[in-house]
């Protein structure tokens, strides 16, 4: 198949065809992703916690990401390679830049993603759109904000925290980003988001409208310890191998059979 780039992505979007993403830390995993066809190969900083068994992503550092990324791109042909910039991506002002330089320069990353929209991030944002570096904005329930949060908690339910998020996401979108990662928000406003924006908005845990969805890898493999969480499905449940598991999930999101509403919130 031909590569899958910044512009395809928009043009998917317009055509109505769901993009498919999904974790990857290792060439070995990422070869499998690009075998079943999966559009989009994310190097999330999840691999603090399914990798190295912490409790929250926060831990994670460059130098890690850029040792997973070069793994990832290493077993990748013409799936999309984004990845994230660790807890902090708005430290100073030459950090972000300094991210897209090892991240991207280094490590082959076709994109980074940033948590947030504070104006810092809004501004990081900017700098590495500026420098042609793309950027994959993530907000709702952003999991480098645990202690703020409270914990893992769906956000944007109430109806000044469903503005804040859906004005957040006008921002990123303003500030630059080619893409938008929403996470752990109710189906309603996941939907209101993706048809507010011109970018993709690929939804975790965000409801059915999304313009693509993406999961961990361990979680739709049923291998991530403890609890399942209630957006993601065990793909490998009745199957023979991860790459069938793969295979089915990418299919189950092109055609809209995931996520069902058991996975959404409301
Ligand atoms: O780190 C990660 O895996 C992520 C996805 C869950 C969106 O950010
Ligand atoms: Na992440």
């Amino acid at each position: 198949r031909k590569p899958v780039t910044v512009p395809s992505l928009h043009a998917m979007k317009a055509e109505g065809r769901k993009i498919v993403m999904l974790t990857a830390y290792d060439a070995s995993f990422a070869t499998q992703v690009e075998q079943a066809g999966v559009d989009i190969a994310l190097v999330g900083d999840s691999l603090g916690m399914v990798v190295q068994g912490h409790r929250s992503t926060l831990p994670v550092t460059l130098d890690q990401m850029v040792y997973h990324t070069a793994a990832v791109a290493r077993g990748l042909s013409t799936t999309l390679l984004v990845t994230d910039v660790p807890f902090l991506a708005d430290r100073d002002a030459a950090y972000a830049l300094e991210a897209g330089a090892r991240l991207v320069g280094e490590a082959g990353a076709a994109m980074l993603k940033i948590e947030g929209a504070s104006p810092h991030i809004l501004e990081a944002i900017h700098a590495l759109t500026e420098r042609v570096i793309p950027v994959c904005a993530h907000l709702g329930l952003t999991p480098q904000s645990v202690h703020k949060f409270g914990g893992f908690k769906i956000q944007g339910r109430e109806h000044d925290a469903a503005e804040r998020v859906y004005n957040e996401a006008l921002a990123v979108q303003d500030a630059g980003a080619d893409l938008l990662v929403l996470e752990g928000v109710p189906a309603a406003l996941g939907e209101r988001i993706t048809k507010a924006l011109k970018i993709p908005v690929i939804g975790i845990g965000a409801g059915p409208q999304c313009d693509g969805q993406v999961l961990v890898i361990y979680d739709m493999l049923g291998i991530t310890p403890g609890k399942r969480p209630k957006f993601s499905k065990d793909f490998l449940a009745g199957r023979q191998s991860v790459s069938e598991a793969i295979a089915a999930y990418a299919a189950d999101v092109r055609s809209g059979a995931f996520p069902a509403a058991e996975h959404s919130f409301n």
